[in-house]
Protein backbone atom coordinates (compact mmCIF):
# COMPACT_ATOMS: atom_id res chain seq x y z
CA UNK A 1 0.00 0.00 0.00
CA UNK A 2 1.46 3.46 -0.29
CA UNK A 3 2.40 5.37 2.06
CA UNK A 4 0.54 8.16 3.17
CA UNK A 5 2.47 11.70 1.65
CA UNK A 6 2.19 14.77 3.99
CA UNK A 7 0.59 17.90 2.58
CA UNK A 8 1.54 21.15 4.32
CA UNK A 9 0.08 20.65 7.48
CA UNK A 10 1.41 17.97 9.88
CA UNK A 11 -2.34 17.03 10.44
CA UNK A 12 -3.22 16.83 6.90
CA UNK A 13 -2.09 13.43 4.62
CA UNK A 14 -2.87 12.71 1.24
CA UNK A 15 -4.55 9.02 1.45
CA UNK A 16 -3.49 6.73 -0.94
CA UNK A 17 -6.40 5.97 -3.49
CA UNK A 18 -8.06 2.29 -3.96
CA UNK A 19 -10.52 0.99 -6.43
CA UNK A 20 -13.30 -1.51 -5.16
CA UNK A 21 -14.72 -3.60 -7.89
CA UNK A 22 -18.17 -4.90 -8.02
CA UNK A 23 -16.71 -8.71 -6.77
CA UNK A 24 -15.26 -6.95 -3.42
CA UNK A 25 -18.15 -4.54 -2.85
CA UNK A 26 -20.15 -8.06 -3.20
CA UNK A 27 -18.45 -10.03 -0.88
CA UNK A 28 -18.34 -7.43 1.78
CA UNK A 29 -22.14 -6.95 1.38
CA UNK A 30 -22.80 -10.53 1.47
CA UNK A 31 -25.00 -11.89 4.18
CA UNK A 32 -24.70 -8.94 5.96
CA UNK A 33 -28.54 -7.72 5.27
CA UNK A 34 -29.57 -7.25 9.53
CA UNK A 35 -26.53 -4.81 10.13
CA UNK A 36 -26.82 -3.11 6.89
CA UNK A 37 -30.27 -2.45 7.52
CA UNK A 38 -28.99 -0.99 11.18
CA UNK A 39 -26.39 0.89 9.36
CA UNK A 40 -29.21 2.71 6.93
CA UNK A 41 -30.95 3.41 10.29
CA UNK A 42 -28.14 5.28 11.53
CA UNK A 43 -27.79 6.92 8.63
CA UNK A 44 -30.90 8.07 8.89
CA UNK A 45 -31.09 9.30 12.27
CA UNK A 46 -27.75 11.58 11.52
CA UNK A 47 -29.72 12.76 8.49
CA UNK A 48 -32.61 13.08 10.07
CA UNK A 49 -31.08 15.18 13.62
CA UNK A 50 -29.06 17.44 10.88
CA UNK A 51 -25.19 15.80 10.65
CA UNK A 52 -25.51 15.35 7.04
CA UNK A 53 -25.78 17.62 3.61
CA UNK A 54 -27.56 16.36 1.08
CA UNK A 55 -28.16 18.59 -1.60
CA UNK A 56 -30.50 18.24 -4.26
CA UNK A 57 -29.67 15.27 -6.72
CA UNK A 58 -28.68 16.57 -10.10
CA UNK A 59 -30.27 14.99 -13.27
CA UNK A 60 -28.48 15.20 -16.80
CA UNK A 61 -30.79 14.19 -19.16
CA UNK A 62 -30.73 13.76 -23.35
CA UNK A 63 -32.61 15.87 -25.54
CA UNK A 64 -32.07 12.69 -27.94
CA UNK A 65 -32.16 10.03 -25.38
CA UNK A 66 -35.37 10.94 -23.36
CA UNK A 67 -35.54 7.66 -21.36
CA UNK A 68 -32.01 8.01 -20.03
CA UNK A 69 -30.21 9.96 -17.33
CA UNK A 70 -27.11 10.28 -15.15
CA UNK A 71 -27.97 11.62 -11.69
CA UNK A 72 -25.20 12.88 -9.48
CA UNK A 73 -25.84 12.57 -5.71
CA UNK A 74 -22.77 14.58 -3.92
CA UNK A 75 -23.48 14.09 0.19
CA UNK A 76 -21.98 14.38 3.33
CA UNK A 77 -22.85 12.59 6.47
CA UNK A 78 -21.33 12.99 10.10
CA UNK A 79 -21.20 10.73 13.65
CA UNK A 80 -19.03 7.80 13.59
CA UNK A 81 -19.31 7.41 9.86
CA UNK A 82 -17.90 11.04 8.85
CA UNK A 83 -17.71 10.42 5.41
CA UNK A 84 -17.97 12.89 2.04
CA UNK A 85 -18.53 11.69 -1.74
CA UNK A 86 -20.40 11.76 -4.52
CA UNK A 87 -22.91 8.97 -6.07
CA UNK A 88 -22.70 9.20 -9.64
CA UNK A 89 -25.19 6.92 -11.48
CA UNK A 90 -26.68 6.10 -14.79
CA UNK A 91 -29.78 4.71 -15.82
CA UNK A 92 -30.33 3.74 -19.43
CA UNK A 93 -33.81 1.54 -19.34
CA UNK A 94 -32.91 0.28 -23.49
CA UNK A 95 -29.60 -1.76 -22.00
CA UNK A 96 -32.20 -4.21 -20.48
CA UNK A 97 -33.63 -5.55 -23.86
CA UNK A 98 -29.84 -6.17 -24.50
CA UNK A 99 -29.45 -8.56 -21.59
CA UNK A 100 -27.81 -5.70 -19.42
CA UNK A 101 -28.45 -4.25 -16.77
CA UNK A 102 -30.32 -0.61 -16.80
CA UNK A 103 -28.10 0.85 -13.94
CA UNK A 104 -24.40 1.57 -13.50
CA UNK A 105 -22.71 3.40 -11.07
CA UNK A 106 -19.27 4.25 -9.24
CA UNK A 107 -19.50 6.03 -5.80
CA UNK A 108 -16.45 8.09 -5.02
CA UNK A 109 -15.33 8.70 -1.11
CA UNK A 110 -13.89 11.86 -0.18
CA UNK A 111 -11.58 12.09 3.08
CA UNK A 112 -13.00 14.32 6.05
CA UNK A 113 -9.84 16.59 6.70
CA UNK A 114 -7.95 16.85 3.20
CA UNK A 115 -10.82 16.43 0.85
CA UNK A 116 -9.44 14.03 -1.24
CA UNK A 117 -10.83 11.15 -2.93
CA UNK A 118 -9.62 7.92 -1.26
CA UNK A 119 -12.11 5.17 -3.39
CA UNK A 120 -14.07 4.28 -6.44
CA UNK A 121 -16.47 2.37 -5.43
CA UNK A 122 -18.57 0.20 -8.41
CA UNK A 123 -21.68 1.07 -6.60
CA UNK A 124 -24.74 -0.59 -8.40
CA UNK A 125 -24.86 -3.05 -5.81
CA UNK A 126 -24.26 -0.42 -3.25
CA UNK A 127 -26.87 1.26 -4.41
CA UNK A 128 -29.80 -1.31 -4.75
CA UNK A 129 -28.30 -2.95 -1.24
CA UNK A 130 -29.32 0.64 0.62
CA UNK A 131 -32.51 0.85 -1.26
CA UNK A 132 -33.29 -2.74 -0.32
CA UNK A 133 -32.42 -2.34 3.43
CA UNK A 134 -34.31 0.87 3.30
CA UNK A 135 -37.51 -0.75 2.20
CA UNK A 136 -36.58 -3.51 4.93
CA UNK A 137 -36.15 -0.68 7.80
CA UNK A 138 -39.37 1.10 6.78
CA UNK A 139 -41.58 -2.26 6.17
CA UNK A 140 -40.57 -3.05 9.75
CA UNK A 141 -41.10 0.18 11.28
CA UNK A 142 -44.55 0.92 9.02
CA UNK A 143 -46.07 -2.15 10.02
CA UNK A 144 -46.10 -1.41 13.88
CA UNK A 145 -49.56 -1.62 15.05
CA UNK A 146 -51.14 -3.01 11.90
CA UNK A 147 -51.34 -7.06 11.47
CA UNK A 148 -47.83 -8.02 9.89
CA UNK A 149 -48.28 -8.29 6.49
CA UNK A 150 -48.30 -11.74 4.86
CA UNK A 151 -49.19 -11.57 1.28
CA UNK A 152 -46.43 -9.66 -0.73
CA UNK A 153 -46.56 -8.37 -4.05
CA UNK A 154 -44.53 -7.05 -6.45
CA UNK A 155 -45.25 -4.94 -9.36
CA UNK A 156 -41.56 -4.30 -11.48
CA UNK A 157 -39.55 -7.13 -11.39
CA UNK A 158 -35.69 -6.61 -11.61
CA UNK A 159 -33.02 -6.13 -9.78
CA UNK A 160 -34.38 -3.33 -6.76
CA UNK A 161 -37.00 -6.18 -6.40
CA UNK A 162 -34.72 -8.95 -6.42
CA UNK A 163 -32.78 -6.85 -3.57
CA UNK A 164 -35.85 -6.29 -1.50
CA UNK A 165 -36.97 -9.34 -1.24
CA UNK A 166 -33.39 -10.88 -0.20
CA UNK A 167 -33.55 -8.06 2.30
CA UNK A 168 -37.07 -8.41 3.78
CA UNK A 169 -36.82 -12.37 3.72
CA UNK A 170 -32.78 -11.87 5.71
CA UNK A 171 -34.43 -9.49 8.16
CA UNK A 172 -37.30 -11.90 9.40
CA UNK A 173 -39.93 -11.49 6.80
CA UNK A 174 -41.69 -14.90 5.56
CA UNK A 175 -44.88 -14.88 3.51
CA UNK A 176 -47.58 -17.27 2.64
CA UNK A 177 -48.29 -15.58 -0.75
CA UNK A 178 -45.73 -13.47 -2.85
CA UNK A 179 -47.68 -11.95 -5.90
CA UNK A 180 -45.79 -11.05 -9.13
CA UNK A 181 -46.54 -8.41 -11.93
CA UNK A 182 -44.42 -7.44 -14.82
CA UNK A 183 -44.85 -5.64 -17.94
CA UNK A 184 -42.83 -8.31 -19.17
CA UNK A 185 -43.44 -11.88 -18.74
CA UNK A 186 -39.80 -12.70 -18.85
CA UNK A 187 -38.97 -11.00 -16.13
CA UNK A 188 -42.00 -11.55 -14.05
CA UNK A 189 -40.83 -15.78 -15.02
CA UNK A 190 -37.00 -14.68 -14.50
CA UNK A 191 -38.83 -13.23 -10.71
CA UNK A 192 -40.30 -16.49 -9.88
CA UNK A 193 -37.54 -18.71 -10.64
CA UNK A 194 -34.98 -16.55 -8.54
CA UNK A 195 -37.76 -17.19 -5.70
CA UNK A 196 -37.79 -20.73 -6.08
CA UNK A 197 -34.22 -20.74 -5.73
CA UNK A 198 -34.24 -19.00 -3.04
CA UNK A 199 -36.29 -21.20 -1.16
CA UNK A 200 -39.60 -19.35 -0.87
CA UNK A 201 -41.73 -21.81 1.25
CA UNK A 202 -45.17 -19.66 0.34
CA UNK A 203 -47.21 -20.08 -2.71
CA UNK A 204 -45.53 -17.89 -5.85
CA UNK A 205 -48.41 -16.59 -8.54
CA UNK A 206 -47.76 -14.50 -11.25
CA UNK A 207 -50.89 -12.12 -11.78
CA UNK A 208 -51.40 -10.87 -15.07
CA UNK A 209 -53.09 -7.10 -13.75
CA UNK A 210 -51.77 -5.04 -10.99
CA UNK A 211 -55.32 -4.72 -9.77
CA UNK A 212 -55.90 -8.05 -9.13
CA UNK A 213 -52.26 -8.00 -7.59
CA UNK A 214 -53.11 -5.10 -5.24
CA UNK A 215 -56.07 -7.03 -4.22
CA UNK A 216 -54.41 -9.82 -3.08
CA UNK A 217 -51.38 -8.37 -1.30
CA UNK A 218 -50.99 -6.58 2.42
CA UNK A 219 -47.76 -5.69 1.59
CA UNK A 220 -47.38 -4.18 -2.21
CA UNK A 221 -44.04 -3.00 -3.51
CA UNK A 222 -43.66 -0.87 -6.47
CA UNK A 223 -40.09 -1.31 -8.46
CA UNK A 224 -40.98 -0.36 -12.29
CA UNK A 225 -39.26 2.20 -14.82
CA UNK A 226 -42.63 3.82 -15.19
CA UNK A 227 -42.04 7.30 -15.79
CA UNK A 228 -45.57 8.30 -15.12
CA UNK A 229 -48.57 7.24 -13.22
CA UNK A 230 -50.32 3.69 -14.25
CA UNK A 231 -52.03 3.64 -11.48
CA UNK A 232 -55.35 5.38 -10.75
CA UNK A 233 -58.14 3.42 -8.88
CA UNK A 234 -58.01 4.28 -5.85
CA UNK A 235 -60.60 1.26 -4.83
CA UNK A 236 -57.78 -1.38 -5.87
CA UNK A 237 -56.31 -0.26 -2.43
CA UNK A 238 -59.78 -0.65 -0.03
CA UNK A 239 -58.15 -3.57 1.88
CA UNK A 240 -55.55 -1.12 3.45
CA UNK A 241 -52.09 -2.50 2.19
CA UNK A 242 -48.80 -1.18 3.64
CA UNK A 243 -46.92 0.53 0.38
CA UNK A 244 -43.28 0.04 -0.60
CA UNK A 245 -43.31 2.79 -3.40
CA UNK A 246 -39.66 2.68 -4.27
CA UNK A 247 -40.07 3.55 -8.25
CA UNK A 248 -41.96 6.65 -6.64
CA UNK A 249 -43.76 7.48 -10.43
CA UNK A 250 -46.77 4.66 -10.66
CA UNK A 251 -49.26 5.82 -8.31
CA UNK A 252 -51.54 8.83 -9.73
CA UNK A 253 -51.84 11.78 -6.77
CA UNK A 254 -55.33 10.73 -6.03
CA UNK A 255 -54.22 7.32 -4.46
CA UNK A 256 -51.90 9.29 -2.28
CA UNK A 257 -54.63 11.79 -1.28
CA UNK A 258 -56.69 9.14 0.13
CA UNK A 259 -53.63 7.43 2.08
CA UNK A 260 -51.11 8.40 4.40
CA UNK A 261 -48.09 9.05 3.59
CA UNK A 262 -44.83 8.52 4.76
CA UNK A 263 -41.34 9.72 2.75
CA UNK A 264 -37.79 10.18 3.66
CA UNK A 265 -37.07 13.78 2.66
CA UNK A 266 -39.95 16.04 2.27
CA UNK A 267 -37.28 18.45 0.19
CA UNK A 268 -36.29 15.54 -2.19
CA UNK A 269 -39.23 13.45 -2.60
CA UNK A 270 -41.23 16.65 -4.00
CA UNK A 271 -39.37 16.99 -7.21
CA UNK A 272 -38.74 15.36 -10.71
CA UNK A 273 -42.52 14.87 -10.87
CA UNK A 274 -42.57 11.91 -8.15
CA UNK A 275 -45.98 10.95 -7.18
CA UNK A 276 -45.91 12.68 -3.65
CA UNK A 277 -44.69 16.21 -6.00
CA UNK A 278 -47.79 15.17 -8.37
CA UNK A 279 -49.75 15.56 -5.20
CA UNK A 280 -48.55 18.78 -4.26
CA UNK A 281 -49.31 20.46 -7.70
CA UNK A 282 -52.73 18.84 -7.25
CA UNK A 283 -53.41 20.64 -3.72
CA UNK A 284 -50.67 23.28 -3.55
CA UNK A 285 -49.68 22.04 -0.40
CA UNK A 286 -48.45 19.37 1.60
CA UNK A 287 -50.87 18.65 3.88
CA UNK A 288 -51.19 15.07 2.64
CA UNK A 289 -48.13 14.31 4.08
CA UNK A 290 -48.07 12.32 7.63
CA UNK A 291 -44.15 12.56 8.11
CA UNK A 292 -41.01 11.61 7.48
CA UNK A 293 -39.27 7.98 8.04
CA UNK A 294 -37.67 9.39 10.90
CA UNK A 295 -40.27 11.36 12.82
CA UNK A 296 -41.16 7.35 12.67
CA UNK A 297 -37.98 6.27 13.89
CA UNK A 298 -37.93 8.78 16.19
CA UNK A 299 -41.36 8.01 17.49
CA UNK A 300 -42.71 11.66 16.34
CA UNK A 301 -45.55 10.44 14.16
CA UNK A 302 -47.15 6.81 15.01
CA UNK A 303 -48.01 5.38 11.34
CA UNK A 304 -51.59 4.72 10.68
CA UNK A 305 -53.15 1.36 11.16
CA UNK A 306 -56.33 1.41 9.59
CA UNK A 307 -55.55 3.04 6.29
CA UNK A 308 -53.23 2.67 3.13
CA UNK A 309 -49.89 3.53 4.09
CA UNK A 310 -47.61 4.92 1.41
CA UNK A 311 -43.67 4.65 1.85
CA UNK A 312 -42.62 7.18 -0.99
CA UNK A 313 -38.25 6.71 -0.53
CA UNK A 314 -36.71 9.15 -2.91
CA UNK A 315 -33.17 7.56 -1.74
CA UNK A 316 -30.08 9.87 0.14
CA UNK A 317 -26.77 10.10 -0.96
CA UNK A 318 -25.95 9.85 2.35
CA UNK A 319 -27.19 6.14 2.44
CA UNK A 320 -24.65 5.13 -0.53
CA UNK A 321 -21.87 6.88 1.49
CA UNK A 322 -22.74 4.79 4.87
CA UNK A 323 -22.22 1.77 2.71
CA UNK A 324 -19.58 2.66 0.57
CA UNK A 325 -17.64 3.40 3.77
CA UNK A 326 -18.95 0.29 5.54
CA UNK A 327 -17.32 -1.61 2.26
CA UNK A 328 -14.22 0.22 2.04
CA UNK A 329 -13.65 -0.07 6.09
CA UNK A 330 -14.65 -4.29 5.99
CA UNK A 331 -11.92 -4.37 2.70
CA UNK A 332 -9.14 -2.13 3.70
CA UNK A 333 -9.46 -4.61 7.75
CA UNK A 334 -8.71 -8.02 4.93
CA UNK A 335 -6.00 -5.93 3.13
CA UNK A 336 -7.11 -6.70 0.17
CA UNK A 337 -7.25 -3.06 -1.06
CA UNK A 338 -6.68 -2.76 -4.72
CA UNK A 339 -4.53 1.21 -4.29
CA UNK A 340 -4.01 2.36 -7.21
CA UNK A 341 0.06 3.78 -6.59
CA UNK A 342 0.64 7.12 -7.02
CA UNK A 343 -2.88 8.47 -8.33
CA UNK A 344 -1.91 11.97 -7.05
CA UNK A 345 0.90 13.39 -8.31
CA UNK A 346 2.11 17.33 -7.78
CA UNK A 347 1.93 16.87 -3.65
CA UNK A 348 4.54 19.92 -3.25
CA UNK A 349 2.53 23.11 -3.62
CA UNK A 350 6.03 24.80 -5.44
CA UNK A 351 7.41 21.87 -6.98
N1 LIG B 1 -36.15 5.26 -4.44
C1 LIG B 1 -34.93 4.76 -4.48
O1 LIG B 1 -34.14 4.96 -3.57
C2 LIG B 1 -34.51 3.94 -5.64
C3 LIG B 1 -33.21 3.41 -5.67
C4 LIG B 1 -32.85 2.58 -6.73
C5 LIG B 1 -33.75 2.34 -7.75
N2 LIG B 1 -34.99 2.91 -7.70
C6 LIG B 1 -35.96 2.69 -8.75
O2 LIG B 1 -36.39 1.35 -8.73
C7 LIG B 1 -36.90 1.04 -10.00
C8 LIG B 1 -36.52 -0.36 -10.41
O3 LIG B 1 -35.14 -0.46 -10.65
P1 LIG B 1 -34.50 -1.81 -11.27
O4 LIG B 1 -33.02 -1.61 -11.28
O5 LIG B 1 -35.06 -2.99 -10.60
O6 LIG B 1 -35.04 -1.70 -12.77
P2 LIG B 1 -35.17 -2.88 -13.84
O7 LIG B 1 -35.18 -2.23 -15.18
O8 LIG B 1 -34.18 -3.95 -13.55
O9 LIG B 1 -36.62 -3.49 -13.55
C9 LIG B 1 -37.81 -2.76 -13.71
C10 LIG B 1 -38.90 -3.74 -14.08
O10 LIG B 1 -40.15 -3.02 -14.11
C11 LIG B 1 -40.91 -3.54 -15.21
N3 LIG B 1 -41.92 -2.53 -15.52
C12 LIG B 1 -41.76 -1.34 -16.15
N4 LIG B 1 -42.94 -0.67 -16.20
C13 LIG B 1 -43.84 -1.44 -15.57
C14 LIG B 1 -45.22 -1.29 -15.27
N5 LIG B 1 -45.89 -0.19 -15.63
N6 LIG B 1 -45.84 -2.29 -14.61
C15 LIG B 1 -45.17 -3.40 -14.23
N7 LIG B 1 -43.87 -3.61 -14.50
C16 LIG B 1 -43.19 -2.64 -15.14
C17 LIG B 1 -39.88 -3.79 -16.28
O11 LIG B 1 -40.38 -4.71 -17.26
C18 LIG B 1 -38.72 -4.37 -15.47
O12 LIG B 1 -38.79 -5.77 -15.34
C19 LIG B 1 -36.40 2.16 -10.95
O13 LIG B 1 -37.48 3.02 -11.23
C20 LIG B 1 -35.38 2.88 -10.14
O14 LIG B 1 -35.28 4.24 -10.49
C21 LIG B 1 -35.38 3.68 -6.66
Amino acid sequence: MTRPQTAGSARIEVPPFAVLPGAQVQAALHGREREIVELIEQAYRLHGAGDSVNPPSYFLRFPDRPADRIIALPASIGGPLRVDGLKWISSFPGNVAAGVPRASAVLILNEHDSGYPFACLESSIISATRTAASAALAAGHLSHGRARPTRIGFVGTGLIARYIHTFLAATGWSFDRIGVHDLSAEHAAGFREYLTRAGTAGEVAVHESAEELIRAGDLIVFATVAGQPHISDPSWFAHHPLVLHVSLRDLAPEILLESANIVDDVEHCLKAQTSPHLAEQLTGGRDFLTGTLHDVLTGRVAPPAGETLIFSPFGLGVLDLAVGKYVYDRVARSGELHVIDDFFQELRRYG
